[in-house]
């Protein structure tokens, strides 16, 4: 992703800021939506992160979206057409913002665009032969569909912040004390260098991402036989590999982002054991001896080559959102305990009303 993140912090604040001066409660879900929209726009597309490209983008991203599971039926009043729309729409700005960079990198006066596009058309140039423009926009796209994870992964998080599911307040005092160390020892910028030194906050995000991994399940396909779980998957098979309990339901354990600063004191196959007695799931491993976190069982963004791409700008994204809180808010849910569906994409079931407000 570059170094696209280094723009972010700057949006970030007043984003939370805007929310916490608007009408109460605040629709935290689309509230977190267009944030991560804006940061992407930022970040990616090297745009301004502005409320009015933010809404944009989540526009085409809610059409992309409802043509998702449709019949291919490519008429304008389809789901499936309007869908379709939605993504040339996306090609078109991404094809701007190429645009943009390449008339940016050729200007000899402007700095050098500092977001992912810049990076890509770097090595799109270098590579041999040079990759051609329509490939570069259809992982952009890619890309964009993957952003639409991000949104509600944010709000996981404010929601486990704002209840006190085993977190809540505690969890809250301790994201605010350690905040107050990162200022004292790197100042009030939130700098790469300021969020790579909040282990406590990372560990809130990561337990966020394993309770309730946005992306349910990855497809593979089986290269050789093999048992799992003494049940036989022959080598050709498509597997669909949970990233969380169920594809249907989020997991139902407690959110204690402690497991992830205690060292994991049992060997993985014990783990492992650990975990099909405790419901056949690898997001469970954690339930053994030591109750420490194994991060190979936590895969909320796949793992190999294909793993996601945004991974790093999406931690980014946390940890920068949960210092500007941290530093500066404090909110409760107005329906504690609201329920999410997890199919055809993650979503709170009265869309996370939250009063937010300045400390
Ligand atoms: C919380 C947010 C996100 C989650 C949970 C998530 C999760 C995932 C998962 C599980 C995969 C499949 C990996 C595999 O098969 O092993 C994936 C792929 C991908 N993600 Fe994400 N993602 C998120 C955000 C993003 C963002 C922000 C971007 C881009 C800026 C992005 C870009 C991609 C791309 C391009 C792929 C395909 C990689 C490939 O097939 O080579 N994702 N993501």
């Amino acid at each position: 992703m570059g170094n696209g993140m280094g723009q972010a912090p700057q949006g970030n604040p007043s984003y939370v800021e805007r929310w916490a001066r608007g009408p109460q409660p605040t629709p935290g879900f689309a509230a977190c939506q267009e944030l991560s929209q804006a940061v992407f726009d930022v970040a990616v597309l090297g745009g301004d992160g502005s409320q009015a490209r933010a809404a944009e983008l989540q526009q085409l991203m809610a059409s992309l979206a409802v043509g998702f599971q449709t019949p291919p039926l490519e008429l304008p009043f389809t789901d499936y057409g309007k869908a379709v729309a939605a993504r040339n729409a996306l090609g078109r700005l991404a094809q701007q913002s190429m645009s943009r960079c390449r008339a940016a990198a050729s200007a000899a006066s402007d700095p050098s665009p500092d977001c992912a596009v810049a990076d890509l058309l770097t090595a799109a140039a270098a590579a041999s032969p040079p990759l051609p423009d329509s490939l570069l926009v259809d992982n952009l796209v890619a890309a964009f569909f993957g952003n639409a994870s991000t949104g509600p992964s944010l709000a996981k998080v404010l929601q486990h912040l704002a209840e006190g599911e085993g977190g809540g307040e505690a969890v809250m005092e301790r994201l605010r004390r350690e905040q107050q160390e990162v200022i004292a020892r790197h100042g009030t910028d939130l700098t790469a260098e300021a969020l790579d030194d909040m282990p406590y906050g990372a560990a809130v995000a990561r337990e966020a991402l394993r309770i309730t991994p946005a992306v349910p399940a990855v497809f593979r396909v089986a290269l050789v036989d093999f048992e799992l779980q003494a049940r036989r998957i022959p080598k050709g098979w498509r597997v669909w590999c949970h990233l969380g309990d169920s594809v249907l339901s989020y997991n139902k354990d407690t959110f204690v982002p402690d497991r992830w600063l205690q060292p994991a004191s049992q060997p993985a196959a014990a783990a492992a054991a650990a975990a099909a007695n405790g419901g056949g799931c690898p997001a469970h491993a954690h339930a053994g001896a030591s109750g420490a976190a194994r991060p190979e069982y936590s895969i909320p963004f796949g793992s190999g080559v294909r793993t996601c791409l945004g991974r790093h700008l999406v931690f980014s994204e946390l940890l920068l959102v949960l210092a500007v809180l941290a530093r500066g808010y404090a909110w409760e849910a107005v329906t504690p305990g609201e329920r999410w569906r997890v199919v055809p994409a993650p979503a709170p079931s009265n869309g996370l009303l939250v009063n937010l407000r300045r400390l």
